[in-house]
């Protein structure tokens, strides 16, 4: 019998946690997320097969940001980003998902926001939108993932403080354009205009006025190919 990889155990459980993540009256089982989170953070980059070669690799081509899909479904994507030392994701919503960011490589910053409003929002560009912003992170590869539900901390902004720096994303459902039927979820970028101390909240550092934008015109990606163990 062969032994299954950390990533396929990952991923079957992922699948689990998030089957039917799209259907209406959907509930996630709190018990497959734990189980899902926990084995997140024993995932290593050579469970993916994350070496020296593609790392040093980032770092001479062009792109801020590479991108290896590892999986996508009408449910859920893995994938892994990798960040060029110094660079800065710009903050970007996940509307209505969930999601895991675990460091593989390198270390990230991450700044997380969660919107004032109880929605599950879907952002007009050039609308102003009120927000906490949550006291920073620094995560590496020993950190555990990280977390963004549909309210709680679903923006943020990551920055590579030592590069190249990997990390493992798992999103549910994933981002789309014209969705089938249940309405666009598309991302949507922001900046900060303006922003107040806040002490009174733990974990949170400022209240904040961001403006939606469209898209940053210039953070490109390179697509690599996942050369990990395969996932069946
Ligand atoms: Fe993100």
């Amino acid at each position: 019998m062969n032994m299954a990889s950390a990533i396929e155990i990952l991923w079957k459980q992922a699948l689990k946690t998030f089957d039917g993540r799209r259907n209406v009256g959907f509930k996630l089982c709190q018990k497959n997320f734990d189980k899902l989170w926990n084995l997140m953070n024993k995932i290593t980059a050579e469970d993916v097969n994350l070496n020296k070669q593609v790392l040093d690799f980032i770092q001479i081509q062009s792109a801020p940001m590479c991108v290896i899909d590892i999986f996508e479904n009408k449910d859920l994507t893995i994938s892994i980003f990798i960040l060029k030392h110094g660079v800065t994701m710009p903050m970007h919503d996940h509307p209505g998902m969930h999601g895991f960011l675990k460091v593989i490589s390198g270390a990230v910053q991450v700044n997380s926001y969660t919107l004032k409003t109880n929605d599950d929002h879907i952002i007009k560009s050039n609308k102003e939108i009120d927000a906490f912003r949550h006291r920073p992170i620094s995560l590496h590869n020993n950190s555990p993932a990280c977390v963004l539900t549909p309210r709680d901390k679903n923006l943020h902004e990551i920055s590579c403080i030592e590069g190249p720096a990997a990390f493992l994303d798992i999103l549910s459902p994933p981002y789309d354009e014209d969705d089938s039927g249940n309405g666009p979820r598309p991302c949507t970028y922001f900046k900060t205009i303006s922003s107040t101390s806040c002490m009174d909240l733990p974990d949170i550092v400022e209240e904040v006025k961001l403006l939606a934008f469209e898209g940053p015109p210039n953070f490109d990606s390179e697509s690599l190919k996942y050369t990990g163990p395969p996932l069946m």
